[in-house]
């Protein structure tokens, strides 16, 4: 099979996780016969730099060409220590999944048995934990209208949302459900927000379509307790765009690690796989970061978008062992030896062509 993929590095510790997901993803496509087509382009600060736009329009070019997007990091400290900068790298992000159509970004949370010990959590409390959160992703207040008032000593951003963008987000969370435990829960404020009302009220509409579905409504401030209390007692979870970024956050610590947990985003064109961190600037350029994330985002790829289930497999089986033999970067070394960013995904190579 011959694979196009567009690969946008982006800031920070980007490329050098994005660098392991290539030479992770070339050694699938030599064990199992396919030719994969590298398209980079560039996004975030990389891109500002470049041509002074962090989405430009030849990236989002190469993207619609693309069978799929592997997507690093955006982000840099130069921006986040100017709230007056005009143009930010997370424009380019946000841009990106809106003109490409990425309304549902899906953020699996599932724990390694040979982590369990890592999770700042109880070992009783979070062992089987196996959730998705599908995450609504261009809408809501990273999109809705904003500004400044009252010489500037007022400011606000509004939450918009409308039945067509819940309803398609929705969707996707019961069906996601019928293949999974049939259990839905919509996360929302509908006890203050008028577009948390909508929320459930259009959830509740879909109800009778998949009566097999048990669906509950709970607010967002009782999930995030429950979350890290009994996260077992989730499966598919939906929620706007602002809850969802918080409460996947919050969601990986049960994994052990934010640099472990890979994401999907997916809607009406090409599908984007990202890791959910984010640039970690502090460690950029350092070969310390955890690549997995990366590299299970490029097995979720492998799976959704060109149904190679056992090339998928294969990465996550291999991510497995080197987490069962401690293979593993300074987030999860624990005092213990530490290995570089390259020499995790060295190891995975190695594993996957043996
Ligand atoms: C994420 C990130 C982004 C978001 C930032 C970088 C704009 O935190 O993908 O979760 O808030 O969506
Ligand atoms: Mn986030």
């Amino acid at each position: 099979m011959k694979l196009n993929i567009a690969l946008l590095a982006g800031d920070g510790i980007g490329p050098e996780v994005i660098q392991q997901a290539v030479k992770v993803s070339e050694a699938i496509a030599k064990k199992f016969n396919h030719t994969i087509n590298w398209m980079p382009a560039l996004t975030g600060a990389a891109a500002i730099e470049a041509v002074g736009d962090p989405y430009p329009k030849e990236t989002h070019d190469i993207c619609l060409k693309s069978d799929a997007i592997l997507f690093g990091a955006i982000g840099h400290p130069r921006f986040d220590n100017d709230p007056s900068a005009k143009i930010r790298p997370e424009q380019g992000l946000l841009k990106m999944r809106k003109d490409l159509g990425l309304f549902a970004n899906v953020r699996p949370t599932f724990t390694f048995p040979s982590l369990i010990d890592k999770s700042p959590l109880k070992k009783e409390r979070i062992e089987g934990t196996d959730l998705v959160f599908l995450r609504e992703l261009t809408g809501g207040i990273y999109f809705g209208e904003r500004g400044r008032k009252d010489n500037g000593n007022t400011a606000f951003d509004t939450c918009t949302y409308n039945r067509f963008e819940i309803e398609r987000l929705a969707i996707k969370g019961f069906e996601l459900a019928m293949k999974r435990s049939k259990k839905l829960c919509c996360v929302d404020k509908a006890n203050v927000l008028e577009s948390s009302r909508l929320w459930r009220e259009t959830v509740q509409s879909l109800e009778k379509k998949y009566p097999e579905v048990d669906v509950s409504y709970e607010f967002v401030d009782a999930v995030a307790m429950r979350l890290v209390q009994w996260p077992n007692s989730y499966d598919v979870l939906i929620t706007e765009n602002l809850f969802g970024d918080i409460l996947t956050d919050e969601a990986s610590v049960i994994s052990g690690s934010m640099g472990l947990m890979p994401s999907a985003s997916v809607g009406s064109k090409t599908s984007l796989y990202e890791p959910i961190h984010g640039s970690y600037p502090q460690a950029a350029g350092k070969d310390i970061a955890n690549p997995l994330a990366t590299i299970l985002s490029a097995a979720m790829m492998f799976e959704d978008t060109f149904n190679l289930k056992e090339e998928s497999l294969l990465i996550r089986k291999v991510v497995d062992k080197s987490l069962e033999e401690s293979i593993v970067t300074e987030d999860l070394s624990d005092g213990q030896k530490a290995y570089k960013t390259s020499e995790v995904g060295d190891w995975l190579v190695k594993k996957i062509l043996e």
